[in-house]
């Protein structure tokens, strides 16, 4: 089939290769020529792994290709997949769907023949039914042209794999022939028996919000155990492997660590907890947003262990910060983590150094207040303090012995529980990890 993805951020790079890859023609659209530039020319301008591999693929053979022109994209595509992005709006609550109608309003006046426009962005409930009324308002093609929702749930750093091999297909659509138009431009992948679960484009629209707003609560749950475990001397990490063996709760999703992160999870959960609000389910908005309000809490909670590990306030101490992006695999650093506790302890007085593998770049444009290394070993010179904050595996393997006559001071706090500490502690490092009791 001919398709076209519009937006060509996170999700739309990641969709418009692996609609290449299951023997689509595509077509990528964004705004931003210097993005589509690099694109053609087969560049990835995001950190993803393996995205690298298959863009260059299938540009090289034409298969893909991307423009800044929705006339074009119009032309030849006869599915079109909305990916732009959703930020939170002004108020800090809702979405801002400018980009979603930016993009309908100007693809619009192009849409001539039948055509089915399917939107991946996550929006708030009844988007899809206001953009259906808008593009048949506004489209030359009329009733012909059709809006159905199909929600999204790749993570950041398993990107082509979630796309490639996703759990399930979630459709919302408003007739059978657009759920004709969805299956047949997912029918590889359907072939390969992933399940496609087809709903009214309500419910799939609160099915994506729904499945957010709880992966952030099952985090903010299990990080206000690990406050509970710090407070008794007990170990979240063992806790969590044993409720995680009930099939009911799972061990999926279940890490104590900084706090959620990234570009969807913080909005995802704020917009979905407005919604509850707006519907009128003020017990869920009230659940919800305790959810966030232990997320808003994690970098006090982490600087209250790293200053009792530190025995003293982090004023003039010289740490250093393993990990900029809100998770490892991506260089992601929207609602970082890491970056928000870097941050509150430069703020506070430390010299901070960052390092991360992939998104020293992306982390010094949010943050030019903070230092950075790209190399492991010599953001190190003179440290004080390690605080590991995001779990890529490089820190995992880090050797202990090694690293030690770097530092000034032996001193880690792992806040992904990634590292093993009885290997460091060996190597003369006083290590303390999140949720874990302090051994000595
Ligand atoms: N990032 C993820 O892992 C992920 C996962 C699931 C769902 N989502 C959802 O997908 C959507 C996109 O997220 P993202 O992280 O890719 O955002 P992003 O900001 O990385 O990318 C959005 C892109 O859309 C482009 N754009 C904006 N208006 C446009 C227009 N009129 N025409 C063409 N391009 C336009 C922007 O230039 C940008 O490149 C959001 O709704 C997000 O919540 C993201």
């Amino acid at each position: 089939m001919r398709v076209s993805v519009i937006g060509c951020g996170h999700l739309g790079i990641p969709h418009a290769a692996a609609m290449a890859e299951i023997g689509h023609e595509v077509i990528g659209v964004d705004l931003d020529q210097a993005k589509i530039d690099r694109l053609n020319a087969g560049e990835c301008p995001i950190y993803e792994d393996g995205l690298p591999e298959l863009l260059s693929t299938h540009t090289a053979t034409g298969r893909l290709r991307f423009t800044t022109s929705l006339a074009e994209a119009a032309e030849f595509a006869d599915i079109h997949f909305l990916a732009v992005g959703t930020p939170i709006d002004a108020d800090g609550r809702s979405y801002d769907t400018g980009q979603i109608f930016g993009a309908a309003r100007a693809l619009a006046p192009h849409l001539t023949r039948s055509t089915v426009i399917v939107g991946k962005s996550t929006v708030t409930v009844g988007t899809s039914r206001d953009l259906g009324a808008l593009l048949v308002r506004l489209s030359p093609a009329g009733e012909d042209v059709e809006v159905v929702w199909n929600p999204e749930f790749l993570r950041e750093g398993h990107a082509i794999d979630d796309t490639l091999r996703p759990d399930r297909i979630v459709v919302g659509v408003p007739s059978a022939r657009a759920e004709d138009a969805v299956r047949q431009v997912y029918a590889p992948l359907l072939a390969n028996g992933i399940p496609l679960f087809v709903t009214d484009p309500a419910t799939a629209e609160l099915i994506k919000g729904a499945a957010n707003a709880y992966l952030g609560m099952k985090i903010s749950f299990i990080n206000g155990v690990a406050d509970m475990c710090t407070a008794a001397g007990a170990d979240v990490q063992q806790l969590t492997e044993a409720i995680g063996l009930d099939p009911r709760i799972g061990r999926g999703g279940l890490n104590a660590g900084p706090g959620y992160g990234g570009g969807c999870l913080p909005k995802d959960v704020r917009a979905f907890t407005a919604s509850a609000r707006t519907l009128g389910a003020t017990e869920a908005a009230t659940m919800l947003r305790a959810a966030e309000e232990v997320n808003e809490s994690r970098p006090s909670a982490a600087l209250k262990l790293i200053e009792q590990t530190l025995g003293r306030p982090v004023d003039g101490v010289r740490i250093t910060v393993w990990g900029a992006s809100f998770k490892a695999g991506t260089d992601d650093v929207r609602e970082s983590p890491a970056l928000a506790i870097a941050a509150l302890m430069h703020q506070r007085g430390a010299t901070v150094t960052v390092h991360d593998p992939h998104a020293v770049p992306t982390a010094l444009r949010r943050h030019p207040e903070l230092d950075y290394c790209e190399d492991l070993e010599d953001s190190l010179t003179a440290a004080e303090l390690i605080v590991l904050a995001t779990e890529w595996p490089h820190f995992r393997e880090a050797d202990p012995k090694a690293l030690a006559p770097l530092v000034a001071d032996q001193v880690l706090v792992d806040l992904r529980n990634l590292i093993d500490a009885d290997a460091w502690r060996m190597a003369g490092w006083t290590v303390r990890q999140l949720g874990r009791p302090a051994q000595e």
